[in-house]
Formats: C-alpha cells, structure tokens, sequence
C-alpha cells in the first residue's frame, strides 16, 4: 500500500480493459492493468476472454509471441501449450496426459456499450452489480462513440470526487456559478444532478450534467442544455498510483449531423481544456482521509461513504490534516 493513500489500490467492480475493437478474433491482445498482466482474445463464438498472462508451465508471457489457435484458444509461444477460454490446458502437444493443474486463472468479463470490462474481487466474490446497457449507443439518431485516453499519475478516487465538487468548477474550470446540484445513492450507484446556466451564442439556456457512477470504475454522463450528449467514463488502475481514463462520448444528431458534429467537437476541446486543468492538481495532491471541509463541500462526505462498499477491507481514516 503506498503513502500516498490509506486504502488498498484496487477496488472490487467492473473495469474496462479494453474497447471492444481492441480485441480483435485470431488476435491476442495484452493489457497491463491492475498491476498485473493480462492476455485477451476472443473464443469461438466471439466472446472476449481474459487470461492472465504467465503461462503456469514455466512462466512464458503469452502476450509475447503467443497465438490465437483454430477454435480460439491461446498457444503459449515457449512450448506449444493450449489454453481455452476458461484459462484450461486443453493440449500438450508432446505429452499424452494433461498435467491437472496446468490452469490459468481466467477472469470474468461482460462487453456492453462497446467496452469489454472485467471483474475484480479481492475476495473472488461474484459481481455485485450489473453494468447498464445505454440503449442511445447502439441508435442512428446518436453518433457513433468518439474515445479520448489521459494516463494520469492519480487514483480514480481523486478524479471520480470531481462530480460531487461543485465548488472547483469555478475556481478551477473558471465556471460563472457553482452548479446546484443532487444527489442520490443506491447501492452500487451513486447519481449527482448539477443544474446550471450556460452561456451560448443565443444567450443563457439551461444545463444540466447528470452523473451517475455504477461502481468505481464507470460513470455515465447525460449532459442537456444544447444537444443531448451522453459519456461513458472510465478509469482503469494500471499500477497503484496511475489509472488510465477514458471518455466515450456519442452526440443526439436531432439536430442534424452537422450540429452534432460541432457539438461534438466543442465538448473534446472543453474535456481536453478541463482535464489540462484538473490533471496537475490530481497528480500532485495528497490524500486525506478526514479533509477539513466547508459548507457546499457536503457531497466528499456522501460520496466516501459511499465508495467504501468497494473495498474489502475497511481502511481507516488516516491521513487527516
Ligand atoms: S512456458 Fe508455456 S508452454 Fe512452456
Ligand atoms: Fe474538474
């Protein structure tokens, strides 16, 4: 556990470990997250399937010159090993008998809304909640899902607080109010409705951002007020200290494509103007456990507590100021 945080640096949830398209059939993809290796493939029927990467005969990173075989299973590349998507030996190919232990843990997945996420449980508890199906993601009348990925030296925790921090949309985001905002908890979801006026070149209309995290790994973002736009967030621990972040977005085309497409690209250049902002703070900031706050900071208390559920085991609160 570093320092730097007094909890443990992976939650139990859903993450995404890839976009669906990284994970091509015949092709054998390897991601680094979690501070472990992975291996990814799709089987047979298409499904995506997610190994460790070690191969448990003597070692080999199958990543590293492993292949896709006919019936999508994974050959290790230092002796001819197969593995089927249960992490199963299923061949040796000079060897009549299959050592029984010859098994590689494989690790629960689901692919929705283009991402292919995997379960993490320290314990190896099934799932507690279930990731949403966003049905505009797969309309017409929606564009197609555009990605933007930051590396960032920070743990989700510090960037997922920015919802429930409405006071730093002004000081750090140069916002004109501090956002109303609402929240709402339950269970695994935690939901904040920020309302607030916007500046257009037709004069103030109202917005609104309404964020709802389901775990710790995934927010989905409904933002009104111009075009109807919804992002799909997600933040991936690579190592204790540093989560990939990813934001999805996809624009309603009501009105035409040529509004979407501009909505579109004013929201990436507003996104990549916030997060040059954001990110220097997160990298730098320590973490307390019991900050000082003030009136309007109201939202950290809720959404702590609230993130607690994740974690198995229940980390003190140290690190006060
Ligand atoms: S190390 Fe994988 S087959 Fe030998
Ligand atoms: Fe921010």
């Amino acid at each position: 556990m570093s320092s730097r945080y007094p909890f443990p640096p992976y939650a139990n949830g859903w993450f995404r470990i890839a976009y669906a398209d990284e994970i091509e059939r015949g092709q054998l993809a390897t991601f680094h997250y979690l501070g472990r290796e992975f291996v990814a493939f799709r089987d047979a029927s298409g499904t995506a399937r997610v190994l460790d990467a070690f191969c448990p005969h003597l070692g080999a990173h199958l990543g590293h010159g492993g292949t896709v075989v006919e019936g999508g299973r994974v050959r290790c590349p230092f002796h001819a090993w197969e593995f089927d998507g249960q992490g199963t030996c299923v061949r040796v190919p000079y060897a009549k008998k299959i050592p029984p232990k010859a098994q590689l843990r494989a690790w629960q997945t689901c692919e929705r809304n283009g991402v292919v996420f995997l379960h993490h449980d320290a314990d190896g508890r099934e799932p507690a909640y279930e990731i949403p199906e966003v049905d505009e993601f797969a309309s017409d009348a929606w564009t197609p899902l555009e990605v933007r990925r930051w590396t960032v030296k920070a743990r989700w925790l510090d960037m997922n607080e920015n919802c429930v921090d409405g006071v730093h949309f002004k000081y750090v985001h140069g916002a004109h109010t501090i956002p109303e905002s609402e929240i709402e908890v339950d269970g695994p979801t935690f939901r904040v409705r920020n309302r607030m006026k916007l500046g257009t070149p037709k004069g103030e209309v109202d917005g609104g951002i309404d964020t709802t995290d389901y775990g710790p790994a995934l927010q989905i973002v409904r933002l009104s007020g111009i075009l109807p736009t919804i992002m799909l967030n997600t933040a991936t621990p690579i190592d204790a200290e540093t989560t990939d972040v990813s934001f999805a977005y996809s624009v309603s085309t009501e009105g035409g494509a040529e509004a979407a497409r501009g909505v579109g690209a004013a929201i990436i250049k507003d996104l990549e103007k916030q997060m040059a902002q954001d990110i220097p703070i997160w990298e730098n900031k320590t973490y307390w456990g019991r900050p000082i706050l003030a009136e309007g900071d109201e939202g950290f208390n809720t959404y702590r507590k609230w993130y607690r559920q994740f974690f198995s085991v229940d980390y003190d609160s140290r690190g006060s100021a």
